[in-house]
């Protein structure tokens, strides 16, 4: 039986890559901040043996931790846990963006350090990061997020490039706008919500299970050749510029 451990998997995007691979017969890690909504989330999925592990990914002891205690060196590990803070750069504290980096950078390397020092030795695995269109396109008022996600992308063709030779693909996966997780305030508005997906040339928001999707492709033997990929699930809107704009008239 193939294992994944997904961390920020109790709410959100995590949460549907948790369900849609224990759908597919993985065994489930569960990993976010509280061990309560881990274990609700591990005892509501399809199958058995799945895992609530509750750890804060910016912290090495925890991390850690859930890898001792998930047992087998799991075959797929996904870097899901992430967290936004809106308002402009100059508005923004240092605070904000430390944390804002803490986790979404910092803690997506101390994951996959300790990933990629316990697959090494079996030869094999999958790293799947979870990146955002404002790694490429930023938000205007998303403060560091879209500073950690760049990161994020470099993170990822790094690590790719030196665990490559020990059987570990590493990619990313970039959300567009997605109804959902930590979106899902910004949704809620239907103005926002008609506005926003009828800019995405495929005319709609992206659903959790878009993304979870993408994810487990990467994780598959048919993404066997695929490493260092930015994988962009956003129904086209990142490029869509011209799209948008009016074309002269002359
Ligand atoms: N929802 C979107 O529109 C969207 C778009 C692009 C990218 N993303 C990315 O997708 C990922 C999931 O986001 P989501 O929308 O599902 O958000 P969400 O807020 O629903 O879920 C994020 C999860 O991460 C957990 N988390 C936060 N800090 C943590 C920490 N220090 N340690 C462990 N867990 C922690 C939270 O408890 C939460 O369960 C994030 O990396 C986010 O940046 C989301």
């Amino acid at each position: 039986m193939k294992s994944i451990l997904v961390t920020g998997g109790a709410n959100g995007i995590g949460a549907a890559i948790c369900r849609a691979a224990a759908e597919e017969g993985y065994r489930v890690g569960v990993v976010d901040l509280s061990q309560e909504a881990c274990r609700k989330l591990a005892d509501s999925l399809a199958g058995s043996g799945h895992q609530a592990l509750a750890a804060d990914v910016t912290r090495e002891d925890q991390v850690g931790a859930v890898f001792d205690a998930f047992g087998d060196c799991p075959d797929v590990v996904v870097n899901n846990a992430g967290v936004v803070r809106f308002g402009s750069l100059l508005e923004q504290t240092v605070d904000d963006w430390r944390t804002v980096v803490g986790i979404n950078l910092t803690g997506s390397y101390i994951v996959a350090r300790e990933a990629g020092l316990r697959m090494r030795p079996r030869g094999s695995g999958c790293i799947i990061n979870m990146s955002s269109i404002n790694a490429v396109t930023p938000g205007p008022g998303s403060g560091a997020y879209p500073s950690t996600k760049a990161g994020v992308v470099a993170l990822t063709e790094l690590l790719a490039l030196e665990l490559g030779g020990d059987g570990i693909r590493v990619n990313a996966v970039a959300p567009g706008f997605v109804d959902g997780g930590m979106s899902a305030p910004i949704y809620a508005d239907p103005e926002v919500r008609a506005l926003r997906g009828g800019a995405v040339p495929l005319k709609r928001l992206a659903t959790e299970q878009d993304i979870a999707n993408a994810v487990l492709w990467l994780a598959s033997d048919k993404a066997g050749y695929v490493t260092g990929h930015h994988l962009v699930v956003d129904g086209g809107v990142s490029h869509s510029v011209l799209l948008q704009l009016p074309r002269s008239k002359k």
